[in-house]
Parts: C-alpha cells; structure tokens; sequence
C-alpha cells in the first residue's frame, strides 16, 4: 500500500511522458504467493533530440527481483528501486531499447482487490485506476498505449482455465502439472486495461456475428455449478453488441469476448479489453434467486461494461481528471440501452430517482466536485455519482440542444477523429461543435462549474394581450457562491397546455428552439405570444436538465399536470411533488407535536393512479412510492431530525393505505401473474405494483398476514424479498417475521450472495434497535470484512439507507460506523473510503446528531495509519 501522504494532483500539471511503449510483453508465472511477473517494455524515446537521461516508473508495494536493458543485467547504481517507484538513472543513448523487469507478489495477500488478488481460490486483476503498477513497474497512466502479449504459466489442476485480452494464442504443458497459455491483444491500450484471470471455473458459450460478419466467440465464466445462473448475462451481452451496432454503429473488433464473474470485487465491473471482470452480483440470477431489480441491474451493467469497448477502450482518457469522458458517455450509453429494452419512461423515473437521492447530496455537500475535476489526492474517491450520472446528464443535454440527428453526427465524428486516442472532454465537445456547427462553449461550464444549479420561475399571463410570460432566474446549491457562478446554458424541454390538456400554439420568443427552452443569462424573461387561454405550464419535461427547479405551482396546477401532462416523466414528477409536500408539511406538525394529517386529495389521487389502466403498472408503483426519507431530507435541508422524518412518511402510507384498502386490494388481485416467470418489463411492473400494493395493505391491516401468505407462496425471489421486506420493517417483532427470516437463511445458507440481501433487509429496520442486530449479524457464518459484498450488504445498507438506525440520537450508530470502516481500511481502503461517505451529509442534522457526527468522523480522521483513501474523504467531509 502507498504510504506517502498529501500529493495532490492538478490537471494543470499534465505532461506527455518522455517515453512510449509500442508493446509490453508479459509472461506470468502464477504462485499463490510468490508468483512471478517478467515484463518485457519496448521503449521509444518520445522525443529523440530532447535529453532525457532517467525513467521513472510507478510501483505500488512491489519485490523487484532482476532488471536488465536489452539483455544485459543492470549495474546496481545504474538504478534506484523502492515498492513504489524504479527510477533507471543510466539510460542507452538509443532511440529506443527494451527493458525487462522481474517482480514478485502475494496474490493471496492482496485484500485491497487492486492488481493481481485471489478470489475464492482464483487469480484475478483489477488495474482501474492504478491497480497494474502493483503488478510490475510501468508508466501506470491511462495515455500510455502498449500492445500486449500475455503468456501465463499455472498448475493445470487448480487452474485449468488461463485467460487475458485480446485473442487467444498457443497453449500446452508444460510438465511437472503446469501448463501455459498465450494470449495477444492487437489494439494499443493503456495499463488500467490489462486483466489476467486464471483458475478453475464453469463456463457458458454462445457466439455473435456482427454487422459486417466477423464471427465472435462469446464466453461467460462463473463458479463450478452457477452455469446456468449466467444464461440471463448472455442474452444481455447478446443484446448489448446488437444495440450498440443499431444505435450508435459500433462493432465489436476480436475474436473473442470473454466475461468472468468473481465474487471479490471492489466495484461494479470492470470494462478490460475483451475479458471483463464483473462482481458475481451483476452477472448471476435466476428466478429463484435474484429479484427484478437485480436483473435489471445485469442488463445494464452488461451493456455499460460492453460499450465501454468503444467510449472507452478503443477512445480512453488522456488523464483521469477526463473520467467521465468514458463513464459518463458510457452511463448514458447503457440508459438508452436499458431504456429501449424496457420502458422509456419508467426508466427515466428511475434514472431521476437515482440522481436525486445520491447525486444531489453529493453536489451540495462536502463532497462536491465538477464532472470534470482539476485536482485530486487519491482518484478511487472519483469514481462518484457525479462523473457517471452527472456526466451522463451532461451527454443527454447535448443531444436535447442538438436533436438525435446532429447529436448522432457528432457521436460519428468523435468515434472517427480519435479512434485510438486518448482524448479529452474538450475533444468530445469539439466533435458536436465541428459535426454541428455550433458553439458549446457556454455549455461546457456544466463540465467545470459544481454544485446543483437552482432555477427559480414565475409565470405571468395577460389575457388582453394573450401573452405568457415565464420568468427564469438561476442559481445553485453547493458549488462556487453565486457572484463567482458564471450561468449555465440550461435546456428546458417544455410544454404550454389547454385546459384540455392539448398542447396550445404559439409565437415562440428568442431562445426557445422549437420544445427546448435554452436559458442562458442569471436570469431572463420569455415572452410566449397568441395564447387566447391562459396556459398550463410543463417545464423540465423528461428532466431534460439536471436541476432542482422552484416553481409557482399550485395543487391544482399539480393535479393537472398528473392526470394531463403528454410527458410521463413530468406526470410523476407533479405527483412526486404533491407527497413532497403533504411529508414536508407532516414533518413540521411531527416537530411541533401536532397531529400528522394529510390533504384527502392526496390520499385519493394515490387511489385513482393504482385504478387507472391506461398507465402502466411499473409507472403507477413508481407513482404510489412516496419520496424516499433521504429524498425528504434533502429537501427539507437544515436541522434534520431523522425520527420525525421517519415518522411522517410512515404516516403517509399508512394514511394512504387506509384510504384506499378496497381499491388496493382489487388492483392487487387484478395483477396477479399466471404462467410462467419472465424477468421482462411487463412482468416486473406487475409485480413490482402488486408489491408496493402489499405494503400499504398492509400497514392497513396492521397486521403481517398478509405479507406472510405472500412469502410463502411466492414462487420467485422478488415478491418473496418484498414480502420479507415488508414483514421485517413493518413488523419486526412478529412472529410471523421470525419464521420467514429463518426460513430465508435456512434456504440459502451456502449462498453468500443471496444472503446479502437477507442481511440488507435486517440492516435497513427502523429504529435504533438495528444497531445491535447489525452488531449480531457481523457474527453470522456468512459474513466476511474482507468480502466488499458482505460488508456492504450489511454495514454498507445500514449507513446509507437506515436513517433512524444509522442516526440514533444516542450515537450508537456511529460508534458501530467508525468501527467498521476503520476495521475495513486496515486491508481495503477502498471499500473503507466508500462506506465513509454516507456521513457526508453530516452538517444538515439537528446539532446534537450533528455533533456526534462530526466527532466521529474527526476520531476516524486522527487515526494513525489512516489510509489516503479514507483520510481524503475525511479531510474533505470535514472542511
Ligand atoms: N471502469 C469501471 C466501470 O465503470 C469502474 C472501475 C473502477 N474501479 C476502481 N477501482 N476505481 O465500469
Ligand atoms: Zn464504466
């Protein structure tokens, strides 16, 4: 682990290195802990005539074993070598020379899952960001591009399958039980994209033939017995490199696609040249163990990591302050994919869902950095909600100011001009500018300008002069204070409706370009003439940017646009906003000890959208779940009390509940599903409404029956965990609740991965009892600090998504936090540094929460030995 502190690093700062790699040849000898890396670098100077007379590469933690320039052994003060970086003082005065390195590792020992680790008995790499110079010594930066050929040596028994990127090459024994395998990757690609998998594994095949009919060997590896779990992934993937030729014509360009799933993993996946490397969780399922939210999440981690190959592998990034030029393209890249799979609107209530609850708090908090940051300390704390979901948002703009057809060029363009490339946000940009004509400097502040931009409007209609004026003003919460903010172009899809609900016609003013509305200036007036009726406004349509607007609408205005709008996505959003309100009116009755009650509109309306047909059912469940209690607090901002926010949105639902018991219950009936399982949009809205039904039936009865029949009958795993959600977090106490959990842990004791969502249920009961369970639970067979899956399952779901647990006023919560994250920064800072964000909010709590808080993040922060991983996000946190 690196163990120096402090160095910050500036975008400003960037510099070609002084030398290329044309190509790397690799050639591992795989020991449990000692294995053997000899790399072999083709060095080119990059400018000949300069005089360069050292080389100094990255290392992280490394044994160097022998070092030698064009075959002969090096002097020993012709060098300098340290764990972390080999400086080479005495260099051939040649154009280029080829440089090989020995080192040793500890695969076994690795628990930080960077570089080369062991998982669950099998060798696997993770490089992304800086894993590959704990590997060998190498210019470890992302604008290195090298051709790679990769020969692995194992024992046959324990590892008969050998794998890296590109296309396979020989392979044979090698006596004594070992054998070997070649594999040789022709496109250039930079370090973080290496990956070497070895080990014995089951695997699935199929095969793809693309556009242009190149036949594609397609591959997925899994644990010995899960094959069949891995059927779903395929047609993913299957489906993933169809859509990508579609859409954005992209083919895939080996001979081979090979994907294995390891059940250590820090992050989601990993987009390596041909051999991705996925977290078991996105790539298993079946109808008896994984949910519709689960299959979901594979259709789209399989497309993101797959599309990555082109925004991504085939264009990377310069440096990683360009991060989101890959994930953020590539985010909204797998949204469209998932979007034209699924339900459009549906998914962009999602979507919107999504960034509210992670990427607001984050851009208004401590934590905020723009999408494209020009300094950071340790770039793992970077792979945030801002660079993939804000930075997909900023994609989307682009292609709502430029239309699908100009925005497509542009997409042409990019993928020409720097095929190969390491580029940069600016390069992306010109792309759209050059393929549109079109000047996006005022739009590129979205990439550098953070915090979440605010915009304020006023509507005035003149019924004499038929005009309706709307009037805009912008400002921001977090980011820079606004009389340095410079204004965004914000593009605002809109609609002008009768009280019909027909779009009415009018004379458009300046800057309104057809739907889209592009305010541009602090604040600005638009003047819409030859409106005979006075208009019913519907703005930000789609979320068509990113932002947090204030509007002048009133409950009527609300309930039109719910029952009216044409765009599905605002009709949430108006629904949304009525339960915002009626929960941030209930919250300040709870504060000041008044009786909770809830406007009768309210709890009818939730009535006729479970009733109304014409909507689909995934949309109406999304439409019945009220705001979520992070979602409240983030709205209500200051002196959070997270009981009372608590105690108002339970009052909500089962207000809800009561309401419409009858209508509720005929729904639920009516969306049973007959036949077979499918994990298709149409069945999950189906289940998904009918289980959102059982919860507020449910807390009408008051009682858990209900939702203990539903258990015992469900046949698959998403009404089952619906129904054991409901038990244990509206009836902890239960009987009947205690039967499913063991029901629950006895079925699937030998399957660590299903029981993570058992864990998750427990972690996320209300109230401050959960701290002890949680405590309980940390003893159980199944859980593992060194597992990121076990951890975050458990302590991960508590800390993010337990409000009153996490945030008990004794402290508790904390005290339990700060013990894990300091438990699990001692092997994977990583995982430590991600779990301490969730106190990062720490400053909107009521002082006494607040001040707990804040000492136990000043505690964790003291320590010595702290990581820099951690101590980052501490630093920042506490600033
Ligand atoms: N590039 C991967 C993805 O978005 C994420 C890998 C990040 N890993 C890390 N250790 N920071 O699919
Ligand atoms: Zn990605």
């Amino acid at each position: 682990m690196r163990t120096e502190t402090g160095t910050v690093f500036r975008l400003q700062d960037y510099r070609p290195s002084d030398f290329l790699i044309p190509e790397t040849r690799l050639i591992f000898r795989l020991d449990p802990r000692e294995t053997l890396v000899t790399a072999t670098l083709s060095l080119e100077r990059r400018d000949p005539a300069a005089d360069v007379t050292a080389l100094k590469l990255a290392g992280d933690g490394l044994v160097l074993k022998s070092i030698s320039i064009d075959g002969k052994a090096l002097a020993a003060d012709a060098y300098e070598a340290t764990a972390d970086c080999l400086i080479i003082k005495q260099l051939p005065s040649s154009s280029s020379f080829s440089l090989t390195i020995e080192t040793e590792i500890d695969p076994e020992e690795n628990k930080a899952l960077m570089g080369l680790y062991r998982s669950s008995g099998n060798y696997c790499t993770q490089c992304e960001a800086e894993g590959f110079r704990r590997i060998t010594y190498f210019y470890d930066r992302p604008d290195v591009l090298s051709i790679y050929s990769v020969r692995i040596e194992a024992d046959r028994a324990n590892c008969p399958v050998l794998l890296s990127n590109g296309n396979p090459g020989a392979s044979g024994d090698l006596g004594d039980g070992r054998h070997f395998a070649e594999w040789h990757d022709p496109h250039p690609k930079p370090s973080y994209l290496f990956a070497l998998v070895a080990g014995d594994l089951g695997v699935i095949r199929d095969h793809f033939t693309t556009a242009s009919g190149k036949p594609v060997d397609l591959a997925i590896y899994v644990e010995h017995g899960k094959e069949e779990r891995a059927l779903y992934a395929m047609d993913a993937l299957k489906r993933s490199m169809k859509w990508d030729e579609d859409v954005f014509g992209c083919e895939y360009d080996l001979d081979v696609f090979n994907i294995v799933a390891v059940s250590d993993f820090n992050m989601g996946a990993m987009e390596n040249k041909g051999l991705n490397v996925f977290n078991d969780k996105y790539v298993l399922a079946d109808e008896k163990t994984a949910t519709d939210v689960d299959y979901a999440l594979i259709e789209a981690i399989i497309g993101h990591e797959y599309f990555h190959n082109w925004t991504g592998n085939r264009i990377t990034c310069r440096d990683w302050f360009q991060l989101c030029l890959k994930e953020g393209l590539t985010v909204f890249r797998d949204h469209e994919f998932s979007a034209d799979q699924r339900s459009r609107a549906v998914k962009r209530i999602a979507e919107v869902r999504t960034l509210r609850t992670h990427q607001f708090p984050e851009d208004q908090g401590p934590l905020s950095h723009p999408v494209r940051p020009d300094v950071y300390k340790e770039i793992n704390n970077f792979y945030t909600t801002t660079i993939y979901e804000k930075g997909s948002e900023v994609v989307r703009m682009i292609r709502t100011l430029l239309g699908e057809q100009a925005f497509r060029a542009g997409m042409d363009l990019y993928l020409k001009r720097h095929d190969g490339d390491a580029a940069t946000i600016e390069d992306f940009v010109k792309s759209f500018e050059d393929a549109a004509k079109l000047d996006l400097s005022q739009f590129s502040l979205w990439y550098h300008q953070n915090g979440t931009p605010k915009v304020t409007l006023s509507t005035a209609y003149d019924q004499t002069a038929g005009t309706f004026t709307l009037h805009l003003k912008q400002s921001a919460i977090g980011g820079p204070a606004l009389n340095t903010r410079k204004p965004l172009l914000i593009p605002l899809v809109f609609g002008l409706l009768g009280r019909d609900g027909s779009e009415l016609a009018y004379t458009a003013p300046q800057g309104v370009d057809g739907s889209v509305i592009r305010f541009d200036a602090m604040e600005k007036s638009f003047v819409f003439e030859g409106l005979k009726e006075k208009p019913i406004l519907s703005i930000n349509r789609g979320f068509s940017a990113p932002i947090v607007l204030k509007d002048d609408f009133d409950v009527a205005h609300r309930l039109f646009l719910a029952a009216h709008d044409s765009d599905a996505f605002n009709r949430w959003e108006a629904i949304n906003a009525l339960l915002m309100d009626a929960l941030k009116n209930a919250v300040g009755q709870e504060k000041t000890g008044a009786a909770l009650d809830f406007p009768p509109q309210i709890l009818s309306l939730m009535g006729k959208i479970a009733e109304n047909d014409s909507l689909e059912p995934a949309f109406r469940a999304l439409a019945l779940t009220p705001p979520s209690e992070a979602d409240l607090a983030r709205e209500i901002g200051e002196n959070i009390d997270p009981d009372a926010i608590y105690a108002a949105r339970i009052a909500l639902q089962a207000s809800i509940g009561k309401a419409n018991a009858a209508a509720f219950e005929k729904i639920y009936a009516a969306n049973a599903i007959n036949g077979p399982f499918a994990p298709d949009a149409e069945q999950s809205g189906k289940r998904s409404l009918r289980n959102v039904l059982l919860d507020y039936l449910s807390l009408a009865d008051g009682g858990p029956g209900r939702a203990h029949q539903s258990a015992m009958q469900s046949g698959n795993m998403t009404d089952r965990i619906a129904a054991l959600s409901v038990l244990a977090h509206r009836f902890p106490d239960a009987d009947e609740t205690r039967t499913e959990l063991s029901r629950f842990e006895h079925d699937f004791r030998s399957d660590p991965l299903v029981l993570d969502k058992w864990m998750q249920i427990q972690a996320t009961i209300p109230g401050e009892q959960t701290v002890a369970r949680v405590r309980a639970l940390m003893n159980h067979p199944a859980f593992s600090m060194l597992n990121p899956n076990r951890v975050r399952a458990l302590i991960g779901a508590f800390s993010s998504a337990n409000q009153t647990a996490f945030h008990s006023a004794d402290g508790s919560g904390y005290t339990l936090f700060a013990e894990v994250v300091t438990k699990a920064d001692e092997r994977n800072p990583q995982l430590a540094a991600r779990l301490a964000i969730a106190l990062r909010s720490w400053r909107s709590l009521e002082p006494v929460r607040r001040e707990k808080a804040r000492e136990t993040l000043a505690v964790m922060a003291a320590r010595e030995g702290c990581s820099i991983d951690l101590s980052d996000i501490l630093e920042r946190t506490l600033a």
